[in-house]
């Protein structure tokens, strides 16, 4: 038996949400095919798109780090053949390693006889997910799993809640041509955050969910800024204050670093600014030198799912 899933792209943080926030995006993502073994173990056959970058070994990638973990909570010998493209940019920011861990989580799920409902499947993830960068975080793998937006209130044991995905809401991403390992990007953060910095940021998260909920474009707007992470990132981004005065002035609702970037995310109201923001982008990533990728994107809210073959 074989089967295939997709799994979407994810911005991670969201500005104000760091670690606790994420969206996952249309069209973009990584596809897994699984074929159920009649012997033990877990192989990865091949992996395409990735430049030959990615480990085959079954202990380094994400999809199979995923699937050993499932089993290992099932008490399960079930082997599989594991096939991975990859639709997304590895170090872009875009969620990468979530999405083969979700989508492979979702094929094993159903060639198994789905014992697990999709939420359920979160757990998983986050395993391969600390592999891969150092960090449990679960803003990519959450939103990858469930689509829209997804909140994590708490990580121990994992509390995700979906919220609502405001009509006509929409991302722009930039992605420059250059790698950033989520692990260095995190090494910059500070241990501690100053009083005056966590009111600040609670305020901004409370009211970019209370925006979501009353699909208020205006308190979206003022809620996406960052005093976390992002003043401490933006010097590992060449360009990022010109491209977001640029933005925002262009029409933006906010633009912030996708996950721990280089990506960046543009979000408006509507699709009409996309070709302006990614013009406005090209003129200053040219001058710096640097090639830039841009993919326009609505919502997803389905999260990861098996493709009818
Ligand atoms: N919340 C994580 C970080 C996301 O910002 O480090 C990484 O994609």
């Amino acid at each position: 038996k074989r089967v295939k899933a997709f799994a979407p792209a994810t911005v991670a943080n969201v500005s104000c949400g760091f670690d606790i926030l994420g969206f996952a995006l249309d069209s973009l993502g990584d596809t897994v095919e699984l074929v159920a073994k009649e012997s033990p173990g877990l192989t990865v056959k091949s992996i395409k798109g990735d430049g030959g970058k990615l480990p085959l070994e079954e202990d380094k990638n994400t999809c199979s780090i995923a699937i050993q973990a499932m089993l290992d909570a099932m008490g399960s010998k079930q082997g599989f053949d594991i096939y991975l493209e990859k639709g997304l940019p590895l170090g872009s920011g875009m969620g990468s390693s979530a999405a083969s861990a979700v989508a492979a989580l979702v094929a094993a799920n159903e060639l198994l006889g789905n014992p697990f409902d999709k939420k359920d499947l979160l757990p998983f993830a986050i395993v391969a997910e600390k592999a891969a960068c150092g960090a449990a975080h679960a803003d990519n793998v959450a939103p990858s799993l469930l689509g829209g937006f997804v909140l994590i209130r708490d990580y121990f044991p994992p509390d995700v809640i979906k919220l609502p995905v405001p009509e006509g809401l929409c991302c722009t991403l930039l992605h420059p041509h250059y790698q950033l390992n989520t692990s260095d990007s995190r090494s910059v953060l500070r241990e501690r955050i100053p009083l005056k910095d966590a009111i600040t940021q609670s305020g901004n998260v409370a009211g970019l969910i209370a925006g979501l909920f009353q699909s208020d474009f205006e308190l979206i707007s003022r809620s996406l800024k960052d005093v976390i992470a992002e003043p401490y990132r933006a010097s590992l981004l060449p360009g990022f204050e010109t491209v977001k005065s640029a933005m925002l002035r262009a029409g933006a609702l906010g633009m912030g670093i996708s996950g721990s970037g280089p990506t960046l995310f543009v979000l408006s109201k509507g699709a009409h600014l996309h070709e302006k923001f990614g013009s406005e982008a090209k003129k200053i990533y040219d001058q710096l030198g640097l090639g830039l990728d841009m993919y326009f994107s609505k919502i997803n809210t389905q999260g990861g799912g098996l493709i009818q073959s």
